[in-house]
């Protein structure tokens, strides 16, 4: 661990953190390319990223991690990226077993699963159902994940409600809308980090991100490891987030 590292760990200790992180882990191309190397490479070694991530969230006491592995957009990719893809995300559940089990880690995944391979499914829903009664941490992947796909399943099942006469028009608010998404469960996004420098959200849970604080590093995600994830943590420590409210208001100085 680096001098750094150990400050960093140090002040996170002494306040507050994030209580839901959100992460598009974007890069992984640019950073094997740029090393003459092919994408898949970036995507393996982003995976250590997720590792590394992963355990330093829980350690610092980060109570829901969500990390984007896969959009409903990134199908549309090379089918040889996208089976690599898929065979890493398959090692990643099978080789992160031990850890999620030790670190009192529970693992669910967001998105249209039922579009994911079998193999890959088989030790999600494995390792899902063995961590489900763990309360360390919850761990999200966002997998064939899409924000606005989510948003139109939700509106559908809201049509559908009122069609059959089980929710009156007038009885649609935020939190019967909410319900009826895939990510019901998941609690709004307090930090949103993307790496890579890009400044969009790329169809990342439209609805939990809404009042998140934004962070948008320039790092690739394979090379964004415990330092910069603390730093981040520490950033969004100075943010003063305002709901809508005045400063002053936020602050108590006025009622
Ligand atoms: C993020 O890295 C991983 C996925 C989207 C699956 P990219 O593969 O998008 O990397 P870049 O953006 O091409 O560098
Ligand atoms: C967003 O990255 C999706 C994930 C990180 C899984 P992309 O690389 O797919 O996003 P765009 O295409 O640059 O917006
Ligand atoms: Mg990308």
């Amino acid at each position: 661990m680096t001098q750094r590292e150990t400050d960093l760990r140090a002040q996170l200790a002494a306040g507050e953190v994030p209580a839901h992180v959100g992460i598009i882990m974007d890069g992984n191309g640019r950073w094997a390319e740029l090393r003459g190397l092919p994408r898949l490479e970036g995507h393996r070694v982003g995976s250590e990223s997720v590792r590394a991530i992963t355990t330093a969230a829980r350690e610092v006491g980060v109570k829901a991690l969500t990390l984007y592995a896969f959009s409903a957009q990134n199908w549309a990719r090379p089918g040889d990226e996208v089976e690599g893809l898929m065979e890493l995300l398959r090692l990643y559940l099978l080789q992160e077993r031990p850890t999620v089990m030790e670190n009192g880690i529970r693992l669910r995944a967001v998105g249209d699963l039922d579009a994911l391979p079998a193999g890959v499914r088989e030790v999600l829903n494995d390792l899902a159902r063995d961590s489900s009664a763990n309360d360390g941490m919850i761990l999200t992947l966002a997998l064939s994940y899409g924000g606005r796909e989510e948003l139109v399943h939700a509106a559908r099942r809201i049509a559908e409600d009122v069609a059959a006469g089980r929710l009156r028009p007038a009885d649609v608010d935020a939190e019967a809308f909410a319900s009826r998404l895939h990510s019901a469960a998941l609690p709004d996004l307090d930090l949103c980090i993307r790496t890579s420098g890009e400044l969009r959200v790329s169809n990342f849970l439209p609805w939990q991100i809404a009042y998140a604080e934004i962070l948008v590093t320039e790092a690739l995600w394979p090379e964004f490891r415990e330092e910069a994830f603390f730093s981040a943590l520490l950033d969004y420590r100075k943010r003063e987030r305002r709901f809508g409210l005045t400063g002053a208001q936020v602050r108590g100085t006025i009622g």
